[in-house]
């Protein structure tokens, strides 16, 4: 029996209406979770967070930003603060998805400063990292898998306080909206890598209690065999996430 507990991450990306986030919300909301053993979050689009927040108000649903600057506020035309994340009810914030990375030329170091201000707005920083399919076939998943963990959680200034809650996601990019799920032993290898990093750079108690979730393809099918993994605290759900009926099945992975 692992001490950590479970969370189930709802990833949407840039998907669904204004209102398909009102029934979806609202189904979630009504279904029964027990939130005793598992922890749920949804990361709806910026313009749908007043909506996520006003819905799920006095529910055990955290709410979680897509995406963040790092200042508090200026002149950073397209982008949002982690103050006002923090102001329309967000507890967590997803920091260097791949497609982040990939896609918006996002570097460890833009990352790494991310995750500084997250945890100053006291923020919850959910900060992902995984390795393509090249790197994989050439071998060098755990060369990435260990810059990328020192790049974005390297301490700058301040030491800052990793236990008062950061999430690792290890999303292998292969695996992201592809239908190729890791298998549960290779994400479990990953994980252990992980948290065999986080013991040695920081201490042993923050590499046991750190949450490590695992993202790529995870649907109701193979949800359960990368949970019954040692290292695997929960997962990061992008397309799954987008219906009530299979979110829910994954969030309720703990049944039968
Ligand atoms: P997927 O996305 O579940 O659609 O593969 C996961 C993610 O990108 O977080």
């Amino acid at each position: 029996m692992k001490n950590r507990k479970p969370l189930m991450a709802a990833n949407w990306k840039m998907n669904l209406s204004l209102g398909e986030a009102e029934d979806l919300f609202t189904r979630i909301k009504r279904a029964h979770i027990d939130f005793d053993t598992v922890d749920v979050l949804v990361a709806p689009p910026f313009t749908t967070l007043p909506l996520a927040s006003r819905l799920l108000a006095g529910t055990d649903i955290h709410v979680a930003g897509q995406n963040m600057h790092w200042e508090t506020k200026g002149a950073f035309t397209g982008e949002i603060s982690p103050l006002m994340l923090k102001e329309v009810g967000c507890s967590h914030v997803i920091l260097g998805h791949s497609e982040r990375r990939r896609l918006f030329s996002e570097t460890s170091e833009i990352i790494n400063r991310k995750v500084d201000a997250a945890i100053e707005a006291g923020l919850v920083p959910i900060v992902c990292i995984g390795e393509t399919l090249k790197e994989r076939e050439g071998g060098k998943t755990f060369d990435i898998i260990r810059s990328q963990l020192h790049e974005s959680l390297k301490m700058r200034g301040q030491p800052r306080n990793l236990s008062q809650g950061v999430i690792l996601a290890y999303e292998p990019i292969w695996a992201i909206g592809t239908g190729k799920t890791a298998t549960p032993e290779q994400a479990q290898e990953a994980h252990l890598f992980i948290r065999r990093w986080l013991r040695e750079n920081f201490d042993n108690d923050l590499g046991e209690a750190m949450r490590i979730i695992y993202g790529g393809s995870v649907r109701p099918e193979n949800i359960k065999d990368l949970m019954s993994q040692p290292d695997i605290d929960g997962a990061l759900i992008g397309g799954a996430s987008l219906r009530a009926e299979s979110f829910l099945s994954i969030v309720r992975f703990y049944e039968g």
